[in-house]
């Protein structure tokens, strides 16, 4: 067992997102398809409707990919609602040294969805987690790249899609479904090269995660 309660061999991670009207929903079911196939326990949780049971699995989890669509240029209310249901856990460093990433969703081709990312990857280092990028090249960014390139919006600090507003679920882009698959099983092979290093060697630190001086 390692410090967070999860065998070396299968890392125990969590897709906690938020959608209001289900395209984010396939792309959580993409990450935790990819993970599931480098080896990883998955839960995937809507993060609006918490229960007690999935508190305590983001509590164990070796690691979390947070995903919320993009509503007025950032996370979803409902996603930041669930982020100040954190606080507690933020103060007692409950998720601290668990691996993050994230994945976002627009209806516009950009969107703002960065702001996403970048308002996902701080929520994650308040927690004091480590964040795994995308780890693609950018596609579709030549004259022999395509739509259906890996990446095709061209991001690094996560996993971003775009889905016509007027589209259902199940026309969210393919590549953009095979791109949150990509960062499934990237985060999956982090965690367990982590926890294999963690078996060996013992996690970053454990400090009081508060600001408050240590005497
Ligand atoms: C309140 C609201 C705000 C939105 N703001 C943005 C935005 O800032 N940028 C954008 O590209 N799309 C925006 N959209 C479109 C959504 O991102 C898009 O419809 C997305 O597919 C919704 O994902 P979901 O089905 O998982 O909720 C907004 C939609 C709503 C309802």
């Amino acid at each position: 067992m390692n410090q967070n309660g999860s065998h070396i061999a299968a890392p125990a991670l969590a897709i906690a997102y938020h959608s209001g009207f289900g395209h984010t929903v396939v792309l959580a079911d993409a990450v935790a398809s990819g993970a599931r196939e480098a080896g990883a326990d998955v839960t995937v949780i809507a993060v609006d409707r918490m229960t007690d049971v999935e508190w305590d699995i983001l509590d164990v989890a070796d690691g979390i990919v947070f995903g919320s669509a993009t509503y007025m240029g950032n996370v979803s209310a409902g996603f930041q609602t669930f982020a100040e249901q954190t606080g507690r856990r933020c103060m007692n460093g409950t998720w601290r040294d668990k691996i993050a990433a994230g994945f976002t969703n627009s209806g516009a081709k950009s969107g703002d969805k960065l702001n996403t990312l970048v308002s996902l990857a701080v929520f994650a280092a308040q927690h004091h987690m480590h964040w795994v990028s995308l780890g693609l090249g950018a596609g579709w960014n030549s004259a022999t790249g395509s739509e259906n390139d890996l990446n095709r919006l061209g991001y690094w600090l996560g996993a971003a899609a775009q889905t016509d507003v007027d589209a259902n679920a199940d026309e969210v882009h393919p590549s953009d479904v095979e791109t949150c698959r990509h960062l499934g099983y990237r985060v999956a092979m982090v965690t367990r090269q982590l926890n294999i290093g963690r078996s060996a060697s013992p996690a970053a630190s454990s400090p009081p995660a508060s600001s408050a001086p240590v005497r």
